[in-house]
């Protein structure tokens, strides 16, 4: 089995960031999905939801994840909505443990309300928008994961270091 360490959670939640830091501390790559798909599609990522829909979006996520989790062993940092999928949450099982960042929502939108990046989050950059998606959005992140970190008010180097006291056991 290859052993991947996974980073689910909302958009803005710090995942990337957080997967740098720990990536030095479990000397293991980071890829990121999104900027894989990017990379490998020549397109950004409002490019695609706008022209292919959000449908062809998360199969090439699905396709990537298998991809990414079957070529050794790897930090990877997951687009906010690959928890969603219970597809997508079995290989993750499969191939390695997955951690979950949490956030409150206005953490959230500090974070993400000057990016344009994000298609799903047009026209809803405020806290009760932001709230309602994360509620929805709670069980599918509960059953992927393994460990609960909460990031508010903490640094990504405090973060990453509560993660690495709790994978190499399971490794
Ligand atoms: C999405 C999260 C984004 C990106 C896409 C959809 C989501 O990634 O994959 O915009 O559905 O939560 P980040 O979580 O890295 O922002």
């Amino acid at each position: 089995m290859e052993t991947c360490v996974y980073l689910v959670g909302f958009m803005g939640v710090g995942k990337s960031t957080v997967a740098k830091e720990l990536s030095g501390r479990l000397h293991l790559p980071v890829v990121d999905t999104d900027e894989a798909i990017v990379k490998g599609e020549g397109r950004s990522i409002p490019e695609i939801f706008e022209r292919e829909g959000e449908e062809s979006f998360r199969r090439k996520e699905t396709e990537m994840l298998l991809e990414l989790s079957e070529s050794g062993a790897k930090i990877i940092s997951c687009g906010g909505g690959i928890a969603m999928r219970k597809e997508n949450r079995d290989i993750m099982a499969r191939h390695g443990v997955t951690i979950l960042l949490e956030a409150s929502p206005e953490t959230i939108l500090k974070r993400v309300k000057k990016d344009d990046n994000r298609p799903l989050l047009e026209g809803k950059k405020n806290v009760s928008d932001i709230a309602a998606m994360m509620e929805a959005r709670r069980p599918a992140y509960e059953a992927a994961a393994n460990l609960h970190v909460s990031v508010d008010g903490r640094t990504p180097a405090e973060i990453a270091e509560e993660i690495a006291g709790y994978v190499p056991p399971v490794l």
